[in-house]
């Protein structure tokens, strides 16, 4: 015979101990699982006289009856507990700052390089590339600057060979495009040169960009065309711009080109020393001797030919007074561009 009473309070007493769903679970399996406690009594009563059935069917029923209710409501607060736990400690704080993540940007020495591009491609230039490391006949040589030549002392050679050489401007790009074009022509030549110097406005490694224009007529009033508009897209319209005799092997006549000193209007200061005047490029008429090397009649052929450094403008267009910055890095430097 069932004794009701002790199973129901060992229950009760077993359904108040268990603190997780998985020790509830224990408690449903003892007592009315498939072996449980109750499931055994219910499957007794086949085996028992009629009047006996009814009154003990009764009780058990009544029993599994509690049992069934108690657990379900033990397991609906036991999951609300663990509910209120789970999301007590996932909880967002939606008030604390987010993750930052640094975005790159444009280095001011490509920003300035693609301006550049920009307003020569608008004259209708092309843009042409060439070798850093490059060969003595390219860099000197074809640019009527032979072996014994003074000029070569202007630009500090770092040599690989005797006729291999780190490019020291981009001129020789002039040379290689001529070789494998006719004229007429016309294009620009960024890219990086290399000179052994360092110091507050030189570093080993620095940018130039190239010019050339070559055809049947080109005179040198074309060049001052070119160069003043490009100078006035680059600064402002109204900078003025200078012409001043100078020497190049490859040119001639050659001349450096300034702008007024846009820090102090022309009046004179230290970034001018005094004179008003800031160098930005040199340039000149291409020299007869460089377009008999390259097989061009000079008799039919002229052009111009002009060659600028990219840090040198982004210094002036921006007032940065140290070159050195554009290669530290700094993070605080970059993030003005
Ligand atoms: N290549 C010269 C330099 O690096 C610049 C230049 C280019 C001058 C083209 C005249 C013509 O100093």
């Amino acid at each position: 015979m069932i004794d009701s009473g002790s199973i129901k309070k060992t229950f009760l007493d077993e359904l108040k101990a268990a603190a997780s769903l998985s020790e509830l679970q224990q408690v449903r399996i003892k007592y009315i699982g498939k072996k449980g406690l109750l499931t055994a009594q219910l499957k007794s009563l086949s085996a028992m006289p009629a009047e006996e059935k009814r009154s003990f069917g009764k009780a058990v029923n009544e029993l599994k009856g509690l049992v069934e209710s108690e657990l379900a409501s033990k397991e609906s607060a036991l999951g609300n507990a663990d509910l209120k736990k789970r999301l007590e400690s996932e909880a967002i704080d939606v008030t604390l700052q987010g993750k930052y993540t640094p975005v790159g940007r444009e280095h001011p020495i490509n920003k300035v390089l693609r301006e550049i591009e920009d307003i020569f491609v608008a004259m209708g230039f092309g843009i042409e590339d060439g070798p850093q490391v490059e060969l003595d006949y390219y860099n000197f040589e074809a640019l009527n600057m032979p072996r014994d030549h003074p000029a070569r002392d202007m630009q500090d050679t770092f040599y690989i060979t005797d006729d291999v050489i780190l490019r020291t401007h981009t001129s020789p790009v002039q040379i290689r495009v001529m070789e494998k074009k006719k004229p007429p022509m016309r294009f620009i030549a960024p890219g990086k040169v290399y000179r052994c110097d360092a110091d507050i406005s030189h570093t080993p490694m620095f940018h130039q960009v190239e010019g050339l224009m070559v055809d049947a007529d080109i005179s040198f009033s074309g060049l001052k065309g070119v160069l003043e508009t490009f100078i006035h897209r680059m600064f402002s319209p109204e900078t003025p711009v200078r012409f001043r005799p100078s020497f190049f092997p490859f040119t001639e006549p050659s001349a450096e080109v300034d702008i007024g000193c846009i820090f102090c209007k022309g009046m004179g200061c230290k970034v001018c020393k005094g004179t008003g005047w800031l160098e930005i490029l040199g340039a000149g008429m291409v020299n007869p001797r460089v377009f008999e090397m390259v097989g061009y009649n000079p008799e039919i052929y002229t052009g111009f030919a002009f060659g600028m450094g990219v840090e040198r403008i982004t210094m002036l267009k921006y007032g940065i007074d140290d070159i050195r910055l554009f290669f530290e890095n700094d993070i605080r430097f970059l993030r003005q561009f």
